[in-house]
């Protein structure tokens, strides 16, 4: 019998604990450790008394995070922000702060303790241990609303800059962002092009807290905010709607339904633009992979191959025309079918 590498093993077993070091980044989140490390160096007094917590408990989870590289220790339990820290600020240009911030949250965290449940039953864990669905538990909790919602607004940055190198959006006249959250999307799509009007579509608590964004990007006065729900209607009118990291939160009925709508709003020649990951082939792709599995916990979705977003699209009338590769995510070009 072949004997387990020693090397494997140790992998594996820090893989095992790989809970552990969400939840220490997790709360170096929630606490704004990297914000306040930002231009300076400080002492873990000096960041408990900052941040309210126990001193030298706080000592304890700095020097496990320098441990992992995202700080480094110094002389007299003083710290400094290191190179795979900084995307911790949430200023940070490919800042991960608000995902960061956001996973760890208690009522997520269990629904991942649902995963086997998931996996026995093909069923959504998130409604197997809270008794409803993401989107009404949130919509009841203002607070874990907010959260998400930065989560998304921060992790779209990044997304954003590569989203504007592969799509031409300087070819439409007016854009919808169809479950655009706080409108982080949009407002960067306008920013970047003055002759386009666009209308921020999504839950009424969502859209309601838009305001802000949209008024720092300079883009409110070409930006309508409306509130529904995509499986009633979606706004009409527009050259182009855009779909991002949406189909992914539903299982095929659902995701069908939703294109359905957007196929009923299309004019003439208007194009369709789904924004997700794709499922590689095997053994590639972790990040897709593991974001189909956080669909199956959280929003009781998945991610798809190229193929199932054909099948998907034929089902609502629509038809795929082009895929692009924009790296960590692809956008899937779609057209009417009849047309
Ligand atoms: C994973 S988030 C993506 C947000 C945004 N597109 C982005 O890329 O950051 C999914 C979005 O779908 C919205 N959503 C969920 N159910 C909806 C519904 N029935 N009608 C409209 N939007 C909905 C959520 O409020 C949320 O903003």
């Amino acid at each position: 019998m072949a004997h387990a590498d020693p090397d494997s093993a140790n992998t594996l077993r820090r893989m095992v604990e790989g809970y552990q070091v969400s939840q220490a980044i997790h709360v170096a989140a929630t606490l704004g450790i990297a914000d306040l490390l930002a231009d300076t160096r400080r002492t873990s007094d000096e960041l408990a008394a900052a941040t309210g917590t126990h001193p030298p408990t706080l000592y304890r989870l700095l020097r496990a995070l320098a441990s992992l590289g995202l700080l480094h220790e110094l002389e007299g339990h003083r710290f400094e922000l290191a190179a795979l820290g900084q995307p911790l600020r949430s200023d940070a240009p490919d800042s991960v702060a608000g995902w960061a911030a956001f996973v760890g949250r208690p009522y997520y965290w269990q629904a991942w303790s649902g995963l086997l449940h998931s996996v026995r039953t093909g069923e959504n864990a998130f409604r197997h241990v809270h008794g409803t669905d993401v989107w009404s538990y949130r919509s009841a909790h203002p607070e874990e609303s907010a959260v998400f919602d930065r989560a998304m607004t921060t992790l779209s940055r990044r997304a954003n800059a590569a989203l504007l190198a592969t799509c031409d959006f300087g070819r439409f006249r007016m854009l919808v962002d169809v479950g655009g959250g706080t409108g982080a999307l949009i407002a960067a799509v306008l920013a970047a092009h003055p002759g386009l009007q666009g209308v921020l579509f999504d839950q009424p608590h969502v859209v309601s807290a838009a305001a802000a964004l949209l008024a720092r990007a300079g883009v409110a006065e070409r930006c309508r905010t409306v509130g529904g729900s995509f499986f009633e209607a979606v706004p009409e009118g527009a050259d182009a709607y855009v779909l991002r990291a949406v189909i992914h939160d539903w299982e095929d009925d659902d995701a069908v339904r939703i294109l359905a709508q957007v196929r009923r709003a299309l004019g003439e020649g208007s194009k369709v633009l789904i924004v997700e990951r794709v499922i590689a082939p095997p053994d590639e792709g972790r990040d897709a992979k593991f974001s189909d599995l956080n669909m199956l916990v959280g929003p009781g979705g998945r991610e798809r191959t190229r193929e199932d977003f054909v099948a998907l699209l034929e089902h609502a009338a629509l038809r795929l025309e082009r895929v692009l590769d924009a790296g960590s995510f692809c956008v899937l070009e779609a057209a009417a079918a009849d047309t």
